[in-house]
């Protein structure tokens, strides 16, 4: 039988074999990404730098010397925009945002959308951080 994650994994392979190179659904490869800094616990993002999530679903990643790795942002419909840690709660590797989950490639963990394990080894969900929108930023508050 094959699961969730096997046609996901075979789907990613498919599109990158027939358009000969990486594109969203493998890994973060091709991902709009913005680099920050942490100022006082909070990246600071102004609206312009965020154009990615203009769109549902739209994904931004955010990093910052100062994070053990990026911040992935997602706009997602019915919830607003959501700030997860890409750093794997099993073991620390990072994360990869696909188009409606996160996997881990070191061992599998799968999780959903908001950090929520989907499928282990992971047992634990990823890190959340919490979102502000002001009319001019957005706020992602690392503390
Ligand atoms: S480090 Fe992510 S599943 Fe093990």
């Amino acid at each position: 039988m094959s699961s969730r994650r096997d046609f996901l994994k075979t789907l990613g392979a498919a599109i990158v074999t027939t358009a000969g190179a990486p594109l969203l659904l493998n890994g973060c490869v091709g991902l709009a990404t913005v680099r920050a800094q942490v100022d006082e616990n909070q990246i600071k993002l102004n609206k312009t730098e965020i154009q990615a999530l203009t769109v549902p679903n739209g994904i931004l990643l955010v990093k910052a010397p100062q994070l053990p790795g990026p911040i992935i942002l997602r706009n997602l419909p019915e919830v607003g925009i959501v700030a997860v840690s890409s750093i794997c709660s099993h073991r620390g590797c990072e994360v990869r945002a696909m188009p409606h989950s996160l996997q881990c490639p070191c061992h599998g963990s799968e999780y959903d959308e908001l950090g929520e394990v989907l499928e282990g080894p992971a047992t634990r969900p990823l890190k959340r951080y919490e979102v502000i929108e002001t009319p001019d930023l957005l706020i992602i508050k690392v503390s």
